[in-house]
């Protein structure tokens, strides 16, 4: 088993991405804190993985933006698992809007849980990987973060912070034995992208050169790269997996 004695961290995991990157993690033998803001969601997930691979899993609700909230539940984690190998931060939200009329309260929220919810559970992390010399930091962003989305400053904005925040991590721990890196996913089916209309999801597609949307398992799929020993020398990079769209 690739993880077999690990622990990860996988916060907005009960649904999408997120639920995605804590079964195949789990299913390569990591124990996975499932993190999410409602503890049904998280909770149903944990136990769909310990029905399917033993007992592996633990669900836990919390505010990512909340930094006391994240040391404290980090604490919880800890004390439950007795370390932490693995933190996948994927918790994101939109509030998308033309930057001239984007509202400071959607601003606001986007850089809060992006961006902050990151920084936080790095911090609630961080001392244990540095003490054990060894440790995985992989941060969701964006293709958005990157080259722009019309209609999402907020999102993009957040998503570029959270890649400059990959890459300062990388430096500042890479004689630890931790790597830091980033994913940036292109469009992928989940209920983030459901919400568009039609009308825009078929002019995505045009764009994309593989001609369709990922699924949440492409992105597991690179997560569990980057979170494994064979990724031992790549820190502070971004992954795109997103079908061609950005190169
Ligand atoms: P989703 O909306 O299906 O799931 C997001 C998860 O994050 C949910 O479980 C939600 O409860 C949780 N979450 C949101 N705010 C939170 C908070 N403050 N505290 C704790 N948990 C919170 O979204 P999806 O599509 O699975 O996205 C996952 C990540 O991937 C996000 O960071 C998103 O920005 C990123 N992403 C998604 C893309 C897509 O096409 N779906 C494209 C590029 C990036």
């Amino acid at each position: 088993m690739k993880f077999a004695n690990q622990v990860a961290i996988v916060t907005g995991a009960g649904r999408g991405i997120g639920r995605a990157i804590a079964m195949r993690l789990a299913s390569e033998g990591a124990r996975v804190a499932v993190v999410s803001r409602t503890e049904k969601n998280s909770e149903q997930v944990a136990e769909e993985i310990n029905a399917k691979f033993a007992g592996l899993a633990k669900g836990y609700a919390v505010d990512a933006a909340d930094h006391a909230a994240v040391q404290t539940l980090c604490e919880k984690i800890d004390g439950d698992f007795s370390r932490v190998d693995i933190l996948v931060n994927n918790a994101g939200i939109t509030r998308d809007g033309l930057s001239m009329r984007m509202s400071p309260e959607d601003w606001d929220a986007v850089m809060e849980t992006n961006l902050k919810g990151a920084f936080n559970f790095y911090q609630g992390v961080v001392r244990g990987m540095m003490k054990q010399r060894s440790g995985r930091i992989i941060n969701i962003a964006s293709v958005a973060g990157i080259m722009g989305n019309a209609g999402q400053a907020n999102y993009a904005a957040s998503k570029a912070g959270l890649i400059a925040f990959t890459k300062v991590v990388a430096r500042e721990l890479a004689t630890r034995g931790v790597t830091s890196n980033a994913v940036a996913p292109g469009f992928i089916t989940t209920d983030m992208t459901d919400v568009l209309p039609q009308g825009v999801k078929d002019e995505v597609v045009k764009q994309i050169p593989v001609k369709r949307f990922g699924a949440p398992e492409d992105i597991a799929s690179a997560v569990s790269f980057l979170a494994g020993a064979e990724a031992g020398y790549i820190t502070g990079q971004v992954l795109t997996v997103d079908g061609g769209l950005v190169m």
